[in-house]
């Protein structure tokens, strides 16, 4: 049997209880592969699961991680023209569990490295992309023209949305925390200052109004919306009719430090925004909500959503900050506190 090394938590509840850990790997079972890993993505889920906040977080022990990239070192019962085969370099997800030198996953959800990615990129695309995909085309319903509001858009997903919004002929106002993101939506995504704005809540409506004014649009067809928060009503209130605000992360929620402070937690869950449905008829704007981990058993869901996302072939994913495999605690805390640009990669 296979030793392997990888980051494990006795339980969920504070990001101090991150160990490496030497622990042994079972032969992988028929119908999957044991992939050697050389990237980790990592996903604010991962963070969100440690500090048991996460609703989908495995009871007791577990090893964190969902994307990874790497190379096939073992494929038992391996049939003739079977699409994968020992040696391939390839991208998977996994329901937790990528945090580690070597791992067994099914491999359907296997797909081969696109060709040029290096297996960083590899290990930054699955979640990322699919994310932003599933919420501008199969929720979004994107088309061209559109006026697309992008949160977080310096981030992984929204990176990754500017591109497919600019390849689909619609335009996007991306919003980012913090001022010296600003430099790096005009590099990396070509995004002009009536684009883009820094997100301050005391004026936030009053920044999308001017935003809006200055592209001759009246309001925005599709919200990306992954930090719900004081951000959600203003946003929604600019929807145009018919309009679609798609919401597929709480990042106002993330704690600070490596704890959650349950009680301004609880705070902002008596503040989180709520909706009458009733209401939302005579709007005429939708809300439209997904966590694609509970989709994990729908892998016939996996497989048409990646075929259907490397069609609008994207640019490979910007890895903005890469740390090495024994460094994972500071780059999940340097993650955390929400500087990143790009993706945030672990490197074996
Ligand atoms: N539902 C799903 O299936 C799914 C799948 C993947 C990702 N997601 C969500 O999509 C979002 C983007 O994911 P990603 O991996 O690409 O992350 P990311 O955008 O690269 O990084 C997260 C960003 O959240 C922003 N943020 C806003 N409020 C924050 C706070 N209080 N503390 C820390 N950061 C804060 C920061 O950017 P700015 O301050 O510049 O906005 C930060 O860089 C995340 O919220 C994630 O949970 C959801």
């Amino acid at each position: 049997m296979l030793t392997r090394t990888a980051w494990r938590t006795p339980g969920a509840g504070s990001l101090d209880r991150l160990k490496m850990v030497e622990e042994p790997l079972a032969e992988p079972a028929p119908g999957e592969a044991r992939v050697r890993v050389a990237a980790v993505g990592l996903n604010f889920a991962d963070i969100f699961a440690l500090l048991g906040l996460y609703s989908a977080t495995p009871k007791g022990s577990f090893v964190p991680g969902l994307e990874f990239a790497g190379t096939i070192e073992a494929l038992p019962g391996k049939k003739r023209n079977a699409p994968l085969k020992e040696g391939d370099r390839v991208l998977g997800v996994k329901r937790f569990g990528a945090y580690a030198s070597h791992l067994n996953v099914k491999t359907d959800y296997l797909r081969k490295l696109p060709r040029g990615y290096s297996f960083a990129q590899g290990a930054a695309l699955p979640a990322q992309g699919l994310t932003a995909y599933y919420a501008l085309f199969e929720l979004g319903n994107l088309k061209k023209g559109d006026t697309v509001l992008v949160h977080s858009a310096a981030g992984g997903v929204g990176l990754i949305a500017l591109d497919m919004i600019k390849r689909t002929g619609a335009h996007a106002i991306g919003t980012v925390g913090h001022e010296s993101k600003l430099n790096h939506l005009r590099e990396l995504a070509g995004l002009s200052p009536n684009h883009m704005l820094l997100r301050d809540r005391k004026r936030f409506a009053v920044d999308l109004d001017q935003r809006l004014k200055a592209v001759g649009r009246k309001g925005f067809d599709v919200v990306l919306d992954s930090i719900a928060g004081p951000y959600f009503f203003p946003a929604f209130e600019r929807l145009l009719p018919a309009g679609r605000h798609v919401l597929f992360g709480a990042a106002d929620f993330m704690p600070v430090g490596a704890r959650p402070n349950y009680l301004r937690l609880g705070w902002q869950y008596l503040r989180r925004p709520r909706l009458d449905p009733v209401q939302m008829i005579s709007e005429n704007r939708s809300v439209l909500a997904f966590n694609l981990i509970w989709m994990w058993d729908r892998v016939e869901l996996f497989a048409r959503f990646y075929d259907a996302m490397l069609r609008l072939k994207p640019h490979a994913p910007h890895v903005g900050h890469q740390y090495p495999f024994a460094q994972t605690p500071s780059a999940l805390r340097f993650f955390q506190s929400g500087r990143s640009v790009g993706k945030v990669v672990l490197e074996l």
